[in-house]
């Protein structure tokens, strides 16, 4: 499979190159592709804020890119190079608060810095680093999708109908995707017949992106409203949910996009299978259960407006992107270190043991 996913690789979103990052403008997806260079810190803080980059993975990459980018800066300006860095890497970890790779990233960073030796030229050291960790998701992403898709063939080998929800393809990882991924490996090896996309209101992350992503390569995609989700499982034949995360915490409880809970109800309801897909970077053992999440909000205007068009009437907008699912809803939970079936506290302890398998 991992061949066969390297040879269908069709999609990028992050491109470091001339000692600078590049990304792809997620804002402007599906209509125009416009790459943006960063060459600071700030820049790469502002970018992720703005969701030129987005995805768990994804922005943990960058971010550690943009670490890069500040040693060199805070370096040519002479003085105390490292004090100037702690500024850049707090600004980066101000950038967005739910999604822990982002922190998990910059912690690799700072150890790096940490274990430079004397005589270590700092700028080769952190660029490597940053590129390791693109480079360990993308593996990530080949080792998830490989045993995502042994787990569904286990469950059920023929061909299913599968919902996702949000974007977790190669626009937010640094390779194929998390559930995307799994979806991909499934497609290949024949087992999916139809995915059907929620429109992730209100940035549209179905619509925009994962719909884009699929249509690109040829996947048999339909797009749906996010409250036709429960309908879907009543008339459809879906057989499985498979969503990506932001944060996992000790108990298995998973943070994701709104609207990511409500579906693992409805599939709870509907009998369906509910698969959740991540590295173990996503997975905060520091915090015991999902309440200790901080949940962005942001703008009311993303939900109000569209394109700056308002639609609805003028009143304030409750806009929180992320909730929480609590493990008991949850079938499996994939990571490049192993597969946990019904997750608990126990069980993801004794998966942070296990070693990658890559
Ligand atoms: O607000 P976003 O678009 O950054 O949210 C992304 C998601 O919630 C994804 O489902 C999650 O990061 C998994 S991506 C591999």
């Amino acid at each position: 499979m991992r061949e066969r996913l390297l040879a269908a690789e069709k999609v990028k979103a992050i491109d470091w190159r001339d000692g600078a990052l590049h990304l792809l403008d997620q804002r402007r997806l599906p209509f125009e592709e416009i790459w943006l260079a960063c060459h600071d810190a700030a820049s790469v803080a502002q970018a992720i804020r703005d969701m030129v980059v987005r995805g768990a993975p994804a922005i943990g990459i960058s971010a550690a890119y943009g670490v890069a980018l500040g040693a060199r800066l805070r370096l040519a300006e002479g003085g105390d190079w490292r004090a100037a860095l702690d500024s850049d890497f707090s600004l980066l970890a101000a950038s967005r608060p739910t999604a822990v790779n982002l922190f998990w990233a910059l912690n690799r960073m700072r150890e790096r810095l940490q274990r430079l030796r004397d005589g270590d030229d700092p700028l080769a050291a952190l660029e490597a680093e940053a590129m390791a960790i693109h480079l360990s998701d993308r593996e990530a992403n080949l080792t998830m999708a490989q045993l995502g898709v042994d787990l569904i063939r286990r469950n059920q080998g023929n061909l299913q109908n599968i919902l996702t929800h949000c974007n977790t393809g190669a626009l937010a990882t640094g390779g194929f995707g998390t559930a995307l991924g799994v979806i991909r490996g499934a497609w290949l090896e024949g087992m999916v017949e139809r995915v059907y996309a929620d429109e992730t209101r209100p940035w549209l992350q179905g619509s925009r992106l994962t719909a884009w992503e699929l249509a690109n390569e040829g996947i048999p995609v339909t797009l749906n409203a996010d409250s036709a989700a429960a309908h879907l499982m009543k008339t459809r034949g879906i057989s499985w949910v498979i969503v990506g995360a932001d944060r996992i915490t000790a108990n298995g409880d998973v943070a994701n996009k709104i609207g990511t809970y409500q579906l693992a109800v409805s599939a709870m309801h509907h009998g369906v299978k509910f698969m959740v897909v991540a590295p173990s970077s996503t997975i905060d053992m520091s915090l015991a259960t999902g309440d200790e999440i901080p949940i962005e909000e942001r703008d009311g205007r993303e939900l109000l407006e569209v394109g700056g068009q308002r639609l609805g009437a003028d009143v304030p907008a409750f806009n929180p992107v992320f909730d929480v699912t609590p493990a008991d809803l949850i079938d499996a939970i994939v990571t490049e270190r192993g597969v946990v079936e019904r997750p608990d506290a126990a069980k993801m302890a004794q998966l942070m043991c296990r070693k990658r398998l890559h």
